[in-house]
């Protein structure tokens, strides 16, 4: 059966980019195939060297997860530093993992900007890991948004140079899936590119409508086209990338015939879409509250995630070190 896996870092409440780049197509699958959704808390050591209520974050994350409808029958939820097994994983392809390759990603290059006393080895390694965590389970769909692609680009030329430099065939190429006809990536209102926890400007799925309405009102906008059909600069492009997954389809071509016939009011468009992020985010913030009040539950589900992880990352383990020449 096909391995589906998905991975998030815990390092704030699950925001619209999340949900639409990752979580959304998650949920499609996990219908049909063997689906692993973990939360990658190793990862977040190389951005939060002290992260603080990490087991309270993990949960909140896990709280999130089963509000947006993941079901811990039919899926492993858990958390990535419980399978240690991925470790030895990130050992092996980190030999095989070069310098220059790692020193030429897009993301260590703008962390290495953005923390400049904190170039750490993890952070160099992160597609190492990330690769890691994919071929743990010899995954060949990933759910992720856009931002990710340099990173899965990664873990396909990872699992195809270890099948060749031990001639053999373990480990299938791992593609980036969406529901949508492209990847997605799903932008911030304050007119800056991506939606992000570090970026300061998320609509969260536990966020209450007062605070989507105020964030969204706060949205950056211009004066208005002044000439029929023309094209959108990237801030109205924004408020209408969100209106195209959050809204009705005929709520997105009025504003957009609006916006082409130069009749467009920001205010109404603002006020529409705060009132479908309200909509849609809602009954998710009210079983999110209703699932983190119950944290021993939260824990079975990370518990019996591992243990189905746990299974998995064994077996193929156990390949790869046969594979390679160790005794299994
Ligand atoms: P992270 O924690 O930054 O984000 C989790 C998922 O949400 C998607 N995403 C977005 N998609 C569209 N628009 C946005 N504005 C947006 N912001 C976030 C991300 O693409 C991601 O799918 N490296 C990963 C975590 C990870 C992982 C993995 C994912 C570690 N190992 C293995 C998949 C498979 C990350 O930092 O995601």
């Amino acid at each position: 059966m096909e391995i589906v896996l998905s991975g998030i870092r815990p390092t704030g409440h699950l925001h619209l980019g999340n949900y639409f780049g990752a979580m959304k197509s998650f949920l499609q699958l996990q219908e049909e195939y063997a689906c692993f959704f973990f939360i990658a808390d190793w990862h977040s050591l190389t951005t939060h060297p002290r992260p603080g209520n990490i087991v309270g974050s993990v949960r909140e994350i896990i709280a999130e997860y089963l509000a947006c409808g993941l079901d811990p029958e039919k899926v492993a939820i858990y958390v990535q530093s419980d399978v240690k097994e991925v470790l030895e994983l990130y050992l092996y392809l980190n030999m095989n993992a070069y310098l220059g390759e790692l020193e030429r990603t897009t993301t260590f290059k703008e962390k290495a900007r953005q923390q400049p006393d904190n170039v750490n080895a993890g952070l160099l390694t992160y597609p190492t890991l990330m690769a890691a965590d994919i071929l743990l389970h010899r995954a060949r769909k990933v759910p992720v948004g856009k931002d990710q692609e340099q990173n899965m680009e990664m873990a396909r030329r990872f699992a195809r140079r270890f099948n060749t430099t031990y001639e053999c065939e373990l480990f299938p190429e791992p593609e980036s899936f969406t529901f949508s006809r492209s990847a997605i990536k799903i932008p911030g209102l304050d007119g800056s590119g991506k939606m992000g926890k570090s970026e300061g400007n998320a609509l969260y799925l536990v966020d209450d409508a007062t605070t989507i309405r105020k964030k969204v009102m706060k949205a950056v906008t211009d004066n208005g086209p002044t000439e029929p059909n023309s094209t959108k600069p990237e801030v109205i492009q924004n408020l209408f990338t969100i209106l195209e997954v959050v809204s009705a389809p005929e709520v997105y071509d009025h504003f957009n015939e609006q916006y082409n016939r130069c009749a467009i009011r920001y205010g109404d468009l603002k006020k529409q879409l705060a009132e479908d992020i309200v909509a849609f985010c809602t009954p998710i913030r009210e079983r999110i509250l209703e699932y983190a009040s119950d944290a021993t539950r939260i824990d079975k589900v990370a518990a019996q995630g591992a243990d189905k992880a746990r299974e998995s990352a064994s077996r193929t383990l156990r390949e790869v070190r046969r594979t390679i020449g160790f005794r299994s």
